[in-house]
């Protein structure tokens, strides 16, 4: 028993810390009184030893015990510091939390008046009349396209009545040879010059032939051995000769042998006689003479 508690004090009292178990140990004075009952002198004086030890050593114990406890203290308040800080900062990571949490409430609810607003820009029944227009939009098209297609018939019919009525304009005088209307002048004789400008006032233009086939069937309707002016003359140069109804060349001849034949310096005009051409000068003889009516000509 003596010996386990002299180990405890040696044990305790070695180094700082473990103060519970040097609590534990009773005081010297009523340990004392008990031991000297129980035990006999030698136990005693052996106790009496331990009791100075550690009497001698309270001291040191305490001032041990004084600087723990000031450590533990300065440990506490660096804890305490370092507590503080840590608090400020969750803190501060709070505060910033809570403003971003106020900024995020911002935006929504920005977010949410920009939709109320929109929803109040655009109707309800937005896509519905989208789709209804396009439905519109389908049957104008259709309706268009039939409209088109009644103008067109239209036109047609009213393209057909203007050419009926055109044909209609044509002096009485002019008789369709082939494809064209002609005048052919049978009675009076007339210089070229004279000759063009009476076709003129007819309201058409002295007669060019346009091909063989033409040339056939008006041939066929012209006196025999008789001479008739045609609308082709020597405009500026010599054998360049052009229609006076379009002032191009001429795209049909079919010239006399020999001809064209210059008798003097002048410029010529063409005369048709029995289906032959002959030059002669444009104002010095008379002769009968064809009128077309078109100015057809033009666009050979
Ligand atoms: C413990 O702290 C007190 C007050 O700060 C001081 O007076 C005392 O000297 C300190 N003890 C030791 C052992 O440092
Ligand atoms: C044909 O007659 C028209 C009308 O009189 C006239 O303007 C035109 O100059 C004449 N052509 C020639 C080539 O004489």
């Amino acid at each position: 028993m003596l010996a386990a508690i002299f180990f405890y004090v040696l044990v305790t009292g070695s180094h700082c810390g473990s103060l519970a178990v040097s609590q534990n140990i009773p005081g010297p004075g009523s340990e004392s009184v008990d031991f000297g009952t129980r035990c006999n002198g030698h136990c005693f004086s052996r106790m009496k030893t331990v009791m100075d030890f550690v009497a001698v050593n309270q001291d040191r114990w305490n001032t041990c015990q004084e600087i723990t406890t000031n450590v533990t203290r300065a440990d506490q308040n660096q804890i305490q510091i370092q507590l503080t800080s840590l608090q400020d900062a969750v803190t501060n990571v709070r505060a910033s939390q809570e403003f971003q949490n106020g900024k995020l409430d911002r935006m929504d609810s920005q977010q949410i008046a920009m939709q109320e607003s929109l929803r109040n820009i655009i109707p309800q029944n937005f896509v519905d009349m989208l789709s209804r227009s396009e439905a519109h939009l389908i049957a104008i098209e259709s309706k268009l396209q039939t409209m088109q297609t009644i103008l067109d018939n239209k036109l047609r019919a009213l393209e057909g009545k203007l050419s009926s009525f055109i044909r209609k304009v044509i002096p009485p005088v002019f008789q369709l040879i082939g494809k064209r209307y002609f005048y052919i002048e049978e009675r009076n004789e007339k210089t070229w010059v004279a000759a063009n400008s009476t076709c003129r006032e007819m309201g058409g233009y002295l007669a060019s032939i346009k091909n063989e086939e033409e040339w056939s069937l008006l041939s066929g309707k012209l006196k025999d051995r008789t001479f008739y002016w045609l609308g082709i003359h020597e405009q500026l140069t010599r054998s360049n000769f052009v229609s006076v109804a379009s002032d191009k060349e001429v795209p049909f001849f079919n010239w006399k042998p020999g001809e064209p034949l210059y008798v003097d310096d002048s410029m010529h005009c063409v005369l048709i006689n029995s289906g032959l051409m002959h030059v002669d000068p444009c104002n010095k003889e008379s002769f009968l003479f064809i009128c077309q009516a078109d100015d057809e000509v033009k666009i050979l």
